[in-house]
């Protein structure tokens, strides 16, 4: 809420999330400003377009709006599993990338493979990054929400004059970093936060041109709530959670 007037960022003193600092949407009511409502894509259910506005507007702003991902670039997304990365690589293959994925878990790599995409490694194996430069070659656009010490591995990974977006740092920061790459291979490192209105609209309008369905992995009713973040703290979770109203 209240992005502000610039494209670039957001409004560093009014802007708002909905749950950050107001109370979020695990609510029966939730009161917000009739310009930020938007209608729902005809394709999909409630609980689809529940799982949409935060994470959905996170992807596209870092993928589209930040990184301007081209059709047939190669695009590398990290930690498959977390919600905003599903929305990534799903943005990214309607915008006909060739898109690859790390995840923790090889039964989410089989998952995010029957959705599309051309390859993925355990980012728990030793030398993960060699060995997927050794089969891909280095990533026109990399995304990113894991930051810490995986961080080094996408610069290496990364093609010169490639675009790398942060969105997150589930790993905090990182110990160190081989500066010398960003440097020598005329990295773009960019920063990415939520979305502005036209991300927001930008978004709906992808979603409905390509009729992209979010992928749901568990719904909840609000009664099992707590139950729900312990299956989102088990972190086997491919898709988003939903908590429903009955
Ligand atoms: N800037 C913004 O506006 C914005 C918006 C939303 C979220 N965020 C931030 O973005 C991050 C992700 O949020 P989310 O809700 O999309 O994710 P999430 O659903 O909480 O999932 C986090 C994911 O991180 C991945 N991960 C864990 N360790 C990793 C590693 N070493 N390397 C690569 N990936 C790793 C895991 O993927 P696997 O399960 O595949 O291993 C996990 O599913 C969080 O830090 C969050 O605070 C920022």
């Amino acid at each position: 809420m209240n992005w502000g007037s610039s494209q670039g960022y957001q409004d560093p003193t009014g802007f708002r999330i909905l749950g950050l600092p107001d109370d979020g949407t695990m609510a029966q009511y939730v009161k917000v400003p009739v310009r930020n409502l938007a209608p729902k894509p005809a394709h999909l259910s409630f609980e689809e377009a529940a799982a949409l506005p935060l994470a959905g507007l996170t992807a596209y702003r870092a993928l589209i709006s930040r990184a301007q991902l081209k059709k047939g670039e190669k695009v590398l997304i990290t930690g498959i599993g977390g919600g905003v990365a599903l929305f990534a690589a799903q943005f990214a293959i309607a915008a006909g990338a060739d898109v690859y994925v790390t995840s923790g878990s090889d039964e989410k790599i089989e998952k995010a493979l029957k959705m599309g995409i051309k390859g993925g490694v355990n980012y728990t194996h030793m030398d993960w990054s060699l060995s997927l430069k050794k089969r891909t070659g280095e990533f026109d656009v990399i995304v990113d929400g894991a930051g810490g010490d995986g961080m080094d591995a996408l610069f290496d990974l990364a093609h010169p004059g490639a675009r790398i977006v942060f969105y997150g740092a589930t790993r905090g920061n990182p110990s160190g970093l081989t500066t010398r790459r960003i440097f020598w291979k005329q990295l773009n490192i960019l920063g990415s936060t939520m979305g502005s209105p036209e991300d927001f609209q930008g978004m709906a309008e992808m979603i409905q041109q390509h009729t992209i369905k979010p992928v749901i992995d568990k719904v909840f009713s609000m009664e099992e709530g707590e139950a729900a973040f312990r299956w989102m703290d088990d972190a086997s979770q491919f898709g988003k959670i939903v908590l429903k109203i009955q």
